[in-house]
């Protein structure tokens, strides 16, 4: 399959590539496109034929369903059996934004879509490009992260070119991805409802307007293999690098120290840490500033993609703060390192 590169600077000048991009996604195609949290690969939610082929060309498991971004709140209506009060509470909250709810579905949602669940994921995202394709579209787009499945997600369109070249009909390049982790997936089917997937809306923004919304146990826990998940996407090995990933808990000094006693291996650390990292001979690649953990979760996935350019055989990730979108940094970072975990 050849695949098209529609690069989209500007709305206006560039709206007819952006029309392109929508007669494909209508015609059951798949293309991948920008959101503000990662670049998502989109087709048709209501086609399960175009559902089907998002899975063949990210080689993901079918049981794993696909979120539906649609344009405006009242769009969830024919995609679900109630909207409760508390659905219009959060979206008048934080949407267009990274978050996405879980509601029972309706029957206008093919199975192939919510990977056989009875529920189905919905969210507005913010970026204008995505906006813009699901109305001139005129249909919900499903969309999983744009990435092979169980490699980092790709956070600029760079990433899907390399990943899903020759795989989809197009990919719509507009730029870097602003938040750089996925959106925070909370299901309103659960008493009292929870967060599947940590996300830049944090757990603290979130009890803003749901008090007793809780951190799903899988969040940060590894699921033995045979449990169920509440979120199939958590039971799967993510995000992982060829080389060994360990996740180390502990201020720069023991971190050196422990690296010292492994000359071969890389470090995924912060801006701060660069000079003593490599000062002690060891690649230094950075994922964001310790003081800053938005810049974190933004460069979390490129960073993680670069461990293989160096052809380490073990990398140690420095970790500090965990609260706040630190959150959603830790749970990544945990599945790329298969929850290997140590504390110094
Ligand atoms: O920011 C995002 O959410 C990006 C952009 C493209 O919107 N999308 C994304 O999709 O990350 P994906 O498919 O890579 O991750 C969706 C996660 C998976 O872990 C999946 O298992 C879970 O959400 N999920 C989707 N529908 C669900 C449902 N009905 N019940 C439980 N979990 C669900
Ligand atoms: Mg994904």
């Amino acid at each position: 399959m050849k695949t098209q590169l529609l690069k989209i600077n500007h709305l206006v000048q560039d709206g007819q590539k952006l029309d392109q991009a929508a007669k494909l996604l209508r015609e059951g195609k798949l293309v991948a496109i920008p959101t503000e949290t990662v670049y998502g690969l989109a087709a048709n939610a209501l086609d399960p034929d175009a559902a089907a082929a998002i899975y063949q060309a990210k080689g993901r498991p079918s049981d794993n369903p696909l979120i539906v971004h649609i344009a405006q709140p009242k769009d969830a209506q024919p995609l679900v059996q109630a909207l409760p009060d508390v659905f219009f509470r959060l979206a008048q909250r934080f949407w267009p934004g990274p978050m996405t709810i879980i509601l029972k579905k309706s029957a206008q949602v093919p199975s192939a879509t919510s990977g056989g669940l009875d529920t189905v994921a919905l969210r507005i995202p913010a970026h204008p490009i995505a906006r813009e394709l699901i109305l001139r579209a005129g249909v919900p787009l499903a969309a999983p992260s744009a990435n092979l499945s169980g490699s980092p997600s790709p956070t600029s369109a760079t990433h899907c070119v390399h990943d899903l070249t020759g795989r989809v009909d197009a990919i719509v390049d507009g730029g870097e991805c602003e938040v750089g982790v996925e959106s925070t997936v909370l299901t309103l089917c659960t008493n009292p409802p929870k967060i599947l997937r940590p996300g830049a809306v944090t757990l603290e923004m979130l009890r803003e307007v749901l008090p007793d919304i809780e951190l799903d146990a899988g969040v940060f826990e590894h699921l033995a293999d045979d449990a169920k998940a509440a979120s199939p996407g958590m039971k799967y090995k993510h995000y992982a690098p060829k080389a060994r990933v360990v996740l180390v808990h502990s201020g720069i000094s023991k971190f050196v120290q422990l690296l010292k006693e492994y000359p071969d291996a890389g470090a995924l650390c912060f801006e701060e840490d660069v000079a003593q990292i490599t000062q002690s001979g060891h690649t230094a690649i950075v994922y964001g500033k310790e003081s800053d953990p938005k810049s974190q979760a933004h460069m979390l996935f490129g960073a993680l993609r670069r461990v293989d350019d160096f052809a380490l055989a073990q990398v140690f990730v420095r970790i500090s703060d965990e609260n706040g979108i630190g959150q959603a940094v830790y749970n990544r970072l945990l599945r790329a390192a298969g929850f290997e975990v140590i504390r110094l």
